[in-house]
């Protein structure tokens, strides 16, 4: 593979992220054998791991997607804007909301608490990287793809600036671009 400029390495290979959405897509299956699965991505950064994964679960389930943002470059402004609501109604649905990555914690205790008085039966949380190190929020994730060390992620949905979300893997931003 050629070098792309500002990236510092390559932390999961396509091969990995393969292997974590059979893992997770395995385990999803499992837990929610006759229920009422709906799959919840958070645009923009999860769509890549939500097509991937929603191709290894293997019980019946629906799939919806809601916009939020939060970011400017690679610092979280703490707000969360809403900007796009569900389509259906999850109401009596088992609800796993997809994301991307999970760091300071905001936007998921934000969409916990959007989808808390919809009527769900359930609310778990599925996340790709899990960057405990930035936490600020009280919130876990029930599936984790891999944990992560304190380092601005980019490709495989997730962006800098917009940029990137097109690798296939997910590498380091070099801290020369920002
Ligand atoms: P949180 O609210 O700080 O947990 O951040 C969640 C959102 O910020 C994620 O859904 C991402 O869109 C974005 N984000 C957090 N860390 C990174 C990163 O390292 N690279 C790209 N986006 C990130
Ligand atoms: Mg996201």
């Amino acid at each position: 593979m050629k070098p792309i400029e500002g990236v510092e390495e390559v932390l999961i290979s396509e091969e990995e992220l393969q292997d974590i959405c059979k893992k997770l897509g395995a385990q999803i299956s499992k837990d929610y054998e006759g229920k009422n699965l709906l799959l919840v991505s958070v645009l923009k950064g999860a769509v890549v791991f939500m097509s991937d994964l929603l191709k290894n679960i293997e019980c019946d389930c629906k799939i919806d997607f809601m916009a939020v943002s939060s970011y400017s470059g690679t610092k979280t402004t703490g707000v969360v804007k809403f900007k796009k609501d569900l389509d259906l109604d999850p109401d009596g649905c088992d609800i796993l909301i997809v994301e991307d990555i999970l760091d300071s914690g905001i936007t998921l205790s934000y969409l916990k608490k959007v989808l808390a008085d919809r009527n769900a039966k359930s609310i778990k949380i599925c996340t790709l990287l899990d960057k405990p190190a930035n936490r600020k929020a009280d919130i876990k994730a029930d599936y984790v793809g891999k944990v992560i060390p304190d380092a601005f992620v980019i490709g495989y949905g997730l962006d800098y600036n917009e940029h990137y979300r097109n690798l296939p893997f997910v590498g380091v931003l070099s801290p020369k671009y920002y």
